[in-house]
């Protein structure tokens, strides 16, 4: 008994309690409420589509060559594309003209300051698995041992697949205004801003179980 008549005494409190929060809520002034112009990133009202346009997006219109290269996002950030795409996108099995000027030969022998893809896009980090012996006796191979978390890293003189598609990391550049950006990148090298890092002693270490073992 004596609990239920606590619990009632409790109830009690808080009712009167809320309450008292409820009439001085309601006897200071409304807050300012947000209106509807300024809810979107848009800056227009959010009750109607009709006659809205988004801002446009001006991508370079400099040609490859010409292009201003924009400082990376952070430290070993894939670079943005500086220059005009027209024409080159989508990437496609039979056209890759990226290739043409970014490959490091192509980039020396064109002299026109391409920079040369960097030493990440010609390794190979999927794990090669083989089939081995004939008919009956073919057996599945794995070159890695998937408990024990191996990666096999095969560096190559050639672009390998997973860095065929450049656009699928590398986009060109807007310069529109859409939403202010504070972000401030500490670049942990001293031109982090301009050029990738990830290479020499730093580029495999701990990462290639399988023929550091
Ligand atoms: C005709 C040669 C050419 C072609 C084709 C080309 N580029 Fe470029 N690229 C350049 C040059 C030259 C630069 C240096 C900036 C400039 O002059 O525009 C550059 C700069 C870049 C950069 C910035 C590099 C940095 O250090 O900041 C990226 C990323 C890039 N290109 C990616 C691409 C991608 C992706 C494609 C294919 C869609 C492509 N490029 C096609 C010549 C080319
Ligand atoms: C899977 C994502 C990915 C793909 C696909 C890719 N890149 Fe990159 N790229 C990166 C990243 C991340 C970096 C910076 C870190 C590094 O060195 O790997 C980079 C760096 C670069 C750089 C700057 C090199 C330097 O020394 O500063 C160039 C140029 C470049 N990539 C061109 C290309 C081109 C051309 C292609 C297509 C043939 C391509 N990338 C495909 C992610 C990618």
């Amino acid at each position: 008994m004596t609990k239920v008549f606590s619990k009632i005494g409790l109830s009690a409190v808080l009712v009167s309690a809320l309450f008292a929060v409820t009439l001085s809520a309601v006897s200071e002034a409304p807050k300012k409420l947000i209106d509807a112009d300024s809810i979107g990133l848009r800056k227009t009202t959010v009750d109607g589509e009709d006659s809205i346009t988004p801002e446009k997006t001006n991508y370079s219109k400099n040609p490859a060559g010409s292009g201003k290269k924009i400082k990376r996002a952070y430290q070993d950030a894939p670079p943005m594309i500086p220059h005009d795409t027209e024409g080159m996108l989508p990437i496609t099995i039979n056209d890759n003209q990226c290739i043409s000027c970014h490959m490091p030969d192509a980039a020396k022998e064109m002299g026109m300051g391409a920079t040369p893809v960097p030493v990440s896009h010609l390794t190979n980090f999927r794990p090669y698995h083989k089939l081995e012996g004939e008919g009956d006796n073919e057996e599945f191979k794995k070159i890695t041992d998937d408990m024990n978390n191996d990666t096999k890293i095969e560096k190559k003189d050639t672009l390998v697949g997973a860095r065929f598609n450049c656009s699928a990391c590398h986009a060109p550049q807007s310069n529109g205004q859409l939403v202010d950006n504070d972000f401030k990148a500490k670049y942990l090298s001293k031109d982090g801003a301009k050029k990738s890092s990830w290479n020499g002693k730093k580029f495999t270490e701990g990462l290639d179980t399988v023929n550091q073992k």
